[in-house]
């Protein structure tokens, strides 16, 4: 018996230390193409919604363009980090309460830079093709929460989080202390938060998205609100004494029982032997 765990053990040992050696051998070898593919991934997932898939501009300004500066990498940096205070581009970096690391806007930098050449290799970020369960509509709103969650996806994810959690936007998984909040969350989504880094997403206003695709988006944040209050059919689970069991105090309970039936079986070891 003891020689067979110990066998364990190190073929354990073997196994992570040859893990560990293969990340490192693939992270130096990965080098500029890492940097671009970083990049690529962190623009698909922060930036295209404002300014389009490919740089073309959108809300925001097209960025694949040849940069009339002898440094533009010192130039976008300084607007990536910052913002464009009054306008729509927020402030990504970590220092001014962004989302972004230092090593993160250097990729994005340097993807948005390699547009310059015209050439510009395309790296595709890698598709994340999660399916979605099906949301049902809210009764009384026009509009499709399905085709909204989609929507939610590309253009708000960004700012408000996955499911509406918040992020650099307000959390919109929320209650609505409204009336009607279908009017009053179409109103936002149309018009923008002036003042606030909220765009305003309606064509009337040079947005993006069409009174369809708004009212989708309606009732896709209002189906956000189901999440935080269960429906009243459901019965609410009685909370278990046991609940603690699931949390820290199962790991602690384990390791516990894991230290009794060591010293018990020494013992009963020991015991056999003297
Ligand atoms: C909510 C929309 C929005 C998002 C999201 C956004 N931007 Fe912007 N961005 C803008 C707008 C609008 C401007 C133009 C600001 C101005 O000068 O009035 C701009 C300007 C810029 C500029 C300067 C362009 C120039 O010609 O000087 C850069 C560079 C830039 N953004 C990069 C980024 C990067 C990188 C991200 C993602 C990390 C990002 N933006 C996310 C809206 C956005
Ligand atoms: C660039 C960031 C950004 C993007 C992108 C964005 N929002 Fe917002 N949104 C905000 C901020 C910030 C606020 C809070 C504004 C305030 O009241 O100061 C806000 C507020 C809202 C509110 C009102 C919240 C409340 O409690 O009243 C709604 C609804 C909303 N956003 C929906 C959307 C939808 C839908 C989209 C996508 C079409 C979207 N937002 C995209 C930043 C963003």
């Amino acid at each position: 018996m003891r020689r067979y765990s110990s066998f364990i053990l190190v073929v354990a040992l073997v196994l992570a230390a040859s893990l560990l050696w293969g990340a490192s051998a693939l992270a130096q070898e990965g080098g500029d193409d890492e940097q671009l593919q970083l990049g690529a991934q962190i623009y698909a997932a922060n930036c295209a919604v404002c300014h389009g898939a490919n740089g073309e501009g959108r809300v925001g300004a097209t960025l694949a363009k040849d940069w009339p500066s002898i440094r533009p990498e010192l130039a976008t940096r300084a607007t990536i980090v910052n913002g464009v205070p009054g306008s729509p581009m927020p402030a990504w970096s970590e220092a001014n309460g962004g989302p972004l690391s230092d090593e993160e806007i250097d990729a994005v930098v340097y993807y948005i830079l390699s547009w310059q050449t015209g050439g510009a290799p395309q790296v595709t970020p890698l598709p994340s093709a999660t399916p979605l369960a099906l949301l049902s509509p809210v009764p009384g709103v026009e509009g499709d929460p399905n085709r909204g969650a989609a929507l939610f996806a590309y253009n708000c994810e960004v700012c408000h989080g996955e499911g509406g959690v918040g992020r650099i936007g307000a959390p919109l998984a929320k209650v609505w202390p409204s009336v009607r909040p279908d009017l009053a969350i179409k109103n936002t989504i149309s018009n923008g938060v002036e003042g606030s880094p909220m765009p305003a997403w309606s064509k009337e206003n040079g947005g993006p998205l069409t009174e369809q695709e708004i009212n989708d988006l309606t009732a896709y944040v209002l189906s956000l609100a189901e999440g935080v209050h269960p429906p009243a059919t459901e019965t609410p689970e009685a909370p278990s004494g046991l609940a603690w069991l699931s949390g820290w105090g199962g790991v602690l309970l384990t390791v516990l029982l894991f230290v009794l039936l060591l010293v018990a079986s020494q013992f009963l070891q020991r015991r056999k032997t003297g």
